[in-house]
């Protein structure tokens, strides 16, 4: 296994993902972790991430020097390779010339990195390499035993070795995509210099995982809160095929869920897999509670205390029950602990992470706290949920909520429903539901002027939003095919009466947002 430590980089998750890849189990840590916890994980190699900071001026900055003591091959990452070269008694510099972007590199001498990697050569036969560099500083002087195994004009050390120690360091990203040859960087450095084997797959992974859960719950009870998405479901299938009858779901209807997602959810969860699920309709509290109000901010509040209210009133007529389970992921995980940390930059707090234990006096049961996204699809599929559930796009917590603009009413969510279920119908007739990361119908509670047959209509609009995108973060509007949204529009308002208007959103992130609240 490998242990990652994070400098604060935007893409350290990246590394992780690119580790997990090579099917070698690796962990994210902040960097300043104890000298302890490193000897205790025992890592089979290190890599220090990248990072936003200068090492003058971040002095406190530093790996802890057991990295380099541990008799493991250690991996830089731009600010890592930094640190490792001051760390080691090299030099670096600020300079002047900040590169950002593609870099051509050439690999100079033998490396067990960069032997037989590369992505053209030279006229002296040198293998060339397209990199993604982000970096101001740069080292100017090699730690003793250290030779330079890659550069280009602006930066003569753009990657350094010492063989003898398995010590590496790249000035460039090898985890970002835009670094074409990066994942067989990775590849090679997890692989053949540290040894790690290719044993991290899932159904190793469920027996081990299974194997967890039923140690640390022992006899005692479970429950959890279903929402239909891909997380809590794929929690939901692992801990009953850890603990059964032990497991009790509560599915929380809110009124502002998909097209008949509530019968697909009992369907799949109650009937196939024998889950015992607790189906709680409680549109009308919702609706009840909405009513007068608009504010996107206040609607999400308002659901959000809702859905406590009425799961904390479920969790109590079940008393046995100790333990709550949550879908939290691994990105979760990172993202709470940089943002209670400070430590890594720009993060956005995370949704749905609520104030549920806390009220419940429960345990927390985590059971995917360690997978990524894809490998949580890849276990939901293992434990045999259907396809389209565990790849269905992204629903947010508040649901149609925020996709009614302003006050949410009943009456909207019923034409709402109706008119995302024939988008997304659409699209994945068109094959396009698996090449947008989100589409949906939103609805606006403005009415306009139509013909149909002889008569004058005035009703209302709703707008298609898809985009594409990699981390939510930003993301471009699809440029869905328009027979496809003509398509849609046809059908939306010819069999959803009241809707007689379709816009498409060309709007990207940012400056607009994804959902329209
Ligand atoms: P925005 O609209 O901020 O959305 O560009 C980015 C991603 O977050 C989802 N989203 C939410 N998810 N509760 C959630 O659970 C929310 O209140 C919420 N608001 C936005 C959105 O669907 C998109 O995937």
């Amino acid at each position: 296994k490998i242990l990652i430590l994070d400098f604060g980089s935007q893409v350290s998750q990246l590394i992780a993902r690119r580790v997990r890849e090579q099917q070698v189990y690796c962990e994210l840590h902040p960097y300043d972790v104890s000298e302890q916890f490193i000897r205790d994980f025992a890592p089979h190699g290190v890599i220090l991430s990248g990072g936003p900071n200068s090492v003058y001026d971040a002095v406190d900055w530093r790996a802890p020097q057991a990295v380099f003591e541990l008799g493991v091959p250690v991996l830089g990452i731009c600010y890592g390779m930094q640190t490792m070269a001051e760390q080691l008694g090299g030099k670096v510099e600020s300079s002047s010339k900040r590169e950002f972007g593609y870099a051509e590199i050439r690999a100079r001498g033998h490396s067990k990195l960069f032997n037989g990697i590369q992505d053209r050569s030279n006229d002296e036969g040198h293998g060339l390499l397209d990199v993604w560099m982000s970096h101001g500083d740069k080292v100017t002087e090699l730690p003793a035993g250290f030779k330079v195994i890659g550069s280009n004009e602006s930066c003569p050390v753009a990657a350094m070795a010492d063989e003898e120690r398995g010590f590496y360091g790249v000035q460039f990203h090898p985890e970002v995509t835009h670094t074409i040859k990066g994942k067989e960087m990775i590849a090679r450095f997890v692989h053949d210099i540290c040894g790690c084997g290719h044993d991290w797959n899932m159904p190793d992974y469920i027996a081990e995982a299974v194997a967890r859960i039923r140690e640390q719950v022992g006899d005692e009870e479970v429950i959890l809160g279903l929402s239909g998405g891909v997380d809590s479901s794929v929690a939901a299938a692992l801990l009953h095929r850890a603990i059964g009858e032990q497991l009790t779901c509560v599915f929380v209807d809110n009124g502002l869920l998909r097209l008949n997602e509530a019968e697909q959810v009992m369907e799949t969860f109650g009937r196939s897999l024998g889950v015992r699920v607790v189906h709680v309709d409680a549109t009308e509290q919702f609706m009840g509670h909405l009513k007068g109000v608009s504010d996107p901010e206040q609607k999400r509040k308002i659901i959000g205390r809702e859905f406590v209210e009425v799961f904390q009133a479920e969790a109590q007529k079940l008393p046995k029950a100790k333990w709550l389970a949550q879908g939290t992921i691994y990105p979760d995980v990172i993202e709470s602990a940089g943002a209670k940390t400070g430590k890594a930059h720009a993060i956005k707090s995370h949704h749905n992470v609520g104030g549920l234990p806390e009220t419940l006096n429960l345990k927390l049961l985590e059971p995917l706290r360690e997978l990524f996204k894809d490998e949580v699809r890849e276990l939901g599929v293992a434990l045999g949920l259907p396809h389209d559930m565990v790849y269905r796009h992204p629903f947010p917590g508040p649901g149609l909520g925020v996709r009614i603009l302003g006050e949410v009413k009943k009456e909207f969510a019923d034409l709402l429903r109706r008119a995302d279920a024939i988008f997304i119908d659409e699209l994945r007739a068109a094959d396009w539901y698996d090449k947008t990361s989100q589409a949906f119908a939103v609805f606006l509670p403005v009415k306009s002027v139509g013909v149909m047959g002889d008569g004058r209509t005035y009703e209302y609009v709703v707008a298609l939003r898809a985009v594409q995108t990699q981390d939510f973060m930003t993301a471009h509007w699809a440029e869905l095919p328009h027979s496809l949204l003509g398509k849609v529009s046809n059908r939306i308002i010819n069999e959803v009466r009241g809707i007689n208007r379709v816009v498409y959103d060309i709007s990207g992130k940012p400056p607009a947002t994804i959902e329209w609240e």
